[in-house]
């Protein structure tokens, strides 16, 4: 079916559409009599793989459509969307400089941060305690920085969660038509891990757009679900100011804030224990920041009754896996515990 909706210039980068898989077995274990169902945006790509290639589909987009060179970006060190943006950019042929945040030099080259700079993205750090206060005004030396060298940088924000990454997880939200149709899905929940919002503002707003029986609900990985409904208001209201084809509807987030744990990059051992135990029973691999903490927190509202209304529930699966990398000791202690 052709989209009413005119989208923005965009790249054919993501591997799409990914399939709509069936976890049968975590549903007999899991399920309380529903459905699981997930969307395997793990699958966009091997390297490119995860949430963050639909969105750059936009982004580089617009970067080559306004003859931008560089592609700047920000994250932690092992920021799954850093990663994703060094490896678009060296596809590209653009070059990629990274806002890393860290306290001290990174202690392990590893995961992500490995392929950042395999991917010949350069990097600098900037500690954590100056997150907050520093990063404004290093986005603006950086840009005319790059301006000033003839190499115009577009900067991309935290997550490339903005008006223009909006469009990824709106045209994603078209694709999930079609897998309801084929699977004879009738109504369902939509979960996701939510960080920077921009999946769940671009999943929140593509169901109203296209009036799909769905019910999103996202997890937060940090902060709180109020910040994320702020969140998700300010993007969208910011996506409406920018794009007359957008309809003029309202959105009504839904954030659940229980699976935060310890806080951001920091899981409980039932997150690890959690991500062994789907390892083993679907050879599907979560991660600790994430997909994983999202999913817990998804199991305890199974548990607890919230999904009482719905009969099938999609986690969409937004990738992470090279994060996995990081967690290594934490993760032998669940593999050598459950052997
Ligand atoms: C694997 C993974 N899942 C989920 C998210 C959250 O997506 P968003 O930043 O759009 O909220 C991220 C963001 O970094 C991610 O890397």
């Amino acid at each position: 079916m052709l989209s009413p909706i005119k989208y923005p210039p965009r790249l054919d980068l993501a591997r799409i559409p990914t399939p709509l898989q069936f976890l049968s077995r975590a549903s007999d274990k899991w399920g309380a009599g529903k459905r699981l169902w997930m969307k395997r945006d793990d699958l966009t790509g091997a390297t490119l793989t995860g949430n963050k290639i639909r969105k750059l589909e936009f982004i580089a987009a617009h970067a080559l459509e306004h003859g931008f060179q560089t592609l700047v970006t920000c994250g932690g060190v092992q920021s799954n969307h850093c990663r994703a943006t060094a490896l678009v950019a060296a596809q590209l042929g653009l070059y990629c400089h990274l806002v890393l945040r860290a306290d001290g030099e990174p202690e392990q080259n590893t995961g992500n941060f490995l392929l950042d700079q395999l991917a010949g993205a350069t990097f600098e750090i900037l500690p954590a305690r100056e997150w907050a206060t520093q990063l404004k005004a290093l986005y603006a030396r950086l840009e005319s920085e790059f301006a000033g060298a003839g190499r115009p940088a577009l900067m991309i924000p935290t997550g490339g969660s903005d008006s223009l990454g909006i469009w990824g997880y709106i045209a994603a939200t078209e694709e999930l038509r079609s897998d309801l149709n084929e699977h004879g899905i009738q109504r369902a929940a939509l979960t996701l891990a939510t960080g920077s919002a921009g999946t769940q503002t671009g999943l929140t707003a593509g169901v109203a757009m296209f009036d799909l029986p769905l019910d999103v609900v996202a997890y937060a990985v940090c902060d709180d679900a109020d910040w994320f409904n702020r969140r998700v208001a300010h993007d969208w209201q910011a996506s409406l100011a920018r794009w007359p084809q957008l309809p003029r509807i309202d959105l009504s987030p839904k954030t659940r804030d229980h699976s935060v744990g310890p806080g951001y990059g920091l899981a409980d051992v039932s997150v690890y224990e959690l991500i062994a135990e789907l390892i083993r029973l679907e050879g599907v691999v979560l991660d600790p920041v994430y997909t994983g903490k999202a999913f817990h927190g998804l199991l305890a509202d199974l548990r607890e009754g919230f999904y009482r209304d719905v009969d099938d529930i999609i986690f969409v699966h937004t990738g992470g896996v090279f994060g996995l990398f990081a967690h290594e000791n934490q993760l032998m202690g669940v593999a050598s515990a459950a052997s």
